[in-house]
């Protein structure tokens, strides 16, 4: 049989690492997939450029539509991010019936609603593997391996270049732009940093576990999301005092009432194995009430680990591409008419406990002012700390556990001890996580 002709959108970081991972490994993929498979075409910002992979075999261009419009292509890779470029390109794929393998979270967690819809419209499959979590095959895992169970909660770090900072800043007391500048350096990080450290990136993951968990439609603009760009290294430290290690989590629970979709820096008890996830590693918990807890645990991010998804999703697409699209696994888990309407619940809405850290006169009476507040809000302190004044700052550290709590009320509690004469104007606050 004659080679399946793939085209390439990108050949940055993740594109070279597939033509790498697509050569080196050719007999065991094609033996796996049943055809050979040949990168064809490849689209490339310019056409003279360090590339990580050898491109003498392949037809390099500036222009992606040639990629997409090319009638020898049966499969479009689209590597190069982004959500409007990349959408008008995996649209105009799709419409002439060429299967779509993506990495690109931002896509399909923003409009992969509407480029499901097309892609059964025109009986072609989009496979997106590599979005979530690098190499770990937690989309495979999630609606293939778990379809028995009704899941109940998932909780992960979902992000490398977060992690990496972090676990920096804890093991080396590295300073925060450094890391990051590093993470850039080593092609963890997003073209737009941001995306990592506010915590945009892990909401795109998440958004995209909760849809094929819960099956309910991508709903990015419902979730909840806050980066690491609060986090202090005293942070990191008390946290450890305390037993915890703080980690930036995406979580998604299915409840009665409905969903929660958050993604934000929480402690976490040292003894979790979530806890000692390190570097730019990504783990993932799910829990199916079958199965009950299950952890899934790799590269996040890099060459080589995005493209062993990428290559899996390929091999995957040209082991079905001419059966039947009735029987093809649904996009997003679930039968596109059997999805649920369930709300995404605000995070007002939600229980937990926190870490409250505050910066407080050292005079009698101040602490008697907080702990009011949080009791007149029936608000439980779990411990309370009181620290050496730091560098040049005149008033103490003060760091408060609580336990679980309505968000709302804490809120609130905090609103009031912002606005207190003895206390700094601004609490920082991390949620809790025993994830039990
Ligand atoms: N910037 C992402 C991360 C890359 O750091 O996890 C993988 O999606």
């Amino acid at each position: 049989m004659d080679p399946v002709q793939v085209g390439l959108l990108g050949l940055g970081t993740v594109g070279g690492g597939t033509v790498n991972v697509l050569h080196r490994n050719a007999p065991e993929i094609g033996r796996r997939a049943g055809r050979d498979i040949r990168v064809k075409l490849a689209s490339v910002r310019t056409l003279q450029s360090d590339r990580i992979c050898d491109t003498s075999a392949i037809e390099l261009t500036t222009d992606p539509y040639q990629v997409v419009n090319s009638p020898g292509i049966d499969i479009v890779v689209e590597l190069i991010g982004g959500d409007t470029l990349a959408k008008e390109l995996v649209v105009q794929a799709i419409e002439n019936g060429k299967h779509v393998v993506t990495a690109n979270k931002a896509l399909i967690a923003l409009h992969g609603n509407e480029i499901f819809e097309l892609a059964r419209q025109r009986e072609v499959m989009v496979a997106f593997e590599a979005a979530v979590a690098g190499g770990i095959p937690i989309i495979k895992a999630v609606r293939e391996g778990l379809a028995a169970n009704r899941i109940q909660w998932l909780a992960g770090i979902i992000n490398g270049t977060s992690n990496f900072i972090l676990t920096e800043m804890r093991d080396k007391g590295r300073d925060f732009d450094d890391v990051l500048a590093e993470a850039q350096a080593l092609g963890y990080a997003e073209a737009d940093p941001t995306f990592d450290i506010e915590g945009i990136d892990a909401a795109h993951k998440l958004t995209i576990l909760a849809a094929i968990s819960f099956g309910i439609p991508l709903q990015f603009d419902k979730a909840y999301t806050e980066g690491i760009g609060q986090i202090t290294a005293a942070d990191v430290t008390y946290a450890e005092e305390l037993g915890y290690r703080i980690k930036h989590l995406g979580i998604a629970r299915k409840s009665e009432s409905g969903v929660e979709l958050r993604v934000h820096p929480a402690m976490v008890p040292e003894r979790r194995l979530l806890a000692n996830v390190d570097g730019v590693m990504n783990a993932v918990v799910v829990h199916g009430d079958a199965v009950g807890p299950t952890l899934y645990y790799g590269a996040g991010a890099g060459a080589e680990p995005t493209a062993s998804a990428v290559v899996a999703d390929i091999v995957d697409v040209v082991r079905v591409m001419t059966s039947d699209p009735e029987h093809h696994v649904p996009h997003l888990a679930f039968q596109p008419n059997a999805l649920s309407d369930i709300p995404v619940l605000p995070i007002d809405a939600i229980k937990t406990a926190y870490y409250l850290r505050l910066y407080a006169d050292d005079k009698p009476g101040v602490l008697a002012d907080i702990t009011r507040i949080l009791a007149d809000q029936d608000i439980s302190i779990e411990a309370v700390i009181q620290k050496e004044p730091v560098d040049d700052e005149p008033r103490i550290p003060v760091i408060l556990l609580t336990h679980s709590v309505p968000e709302q009320r804490i809120n609130a509690a905090l609103k009031q001890i912002e606005a207190l004469s003895s206390v700094n104007d601004k609490v920082t606050r991390i949620r809790v996580e025993t994830l039990n």
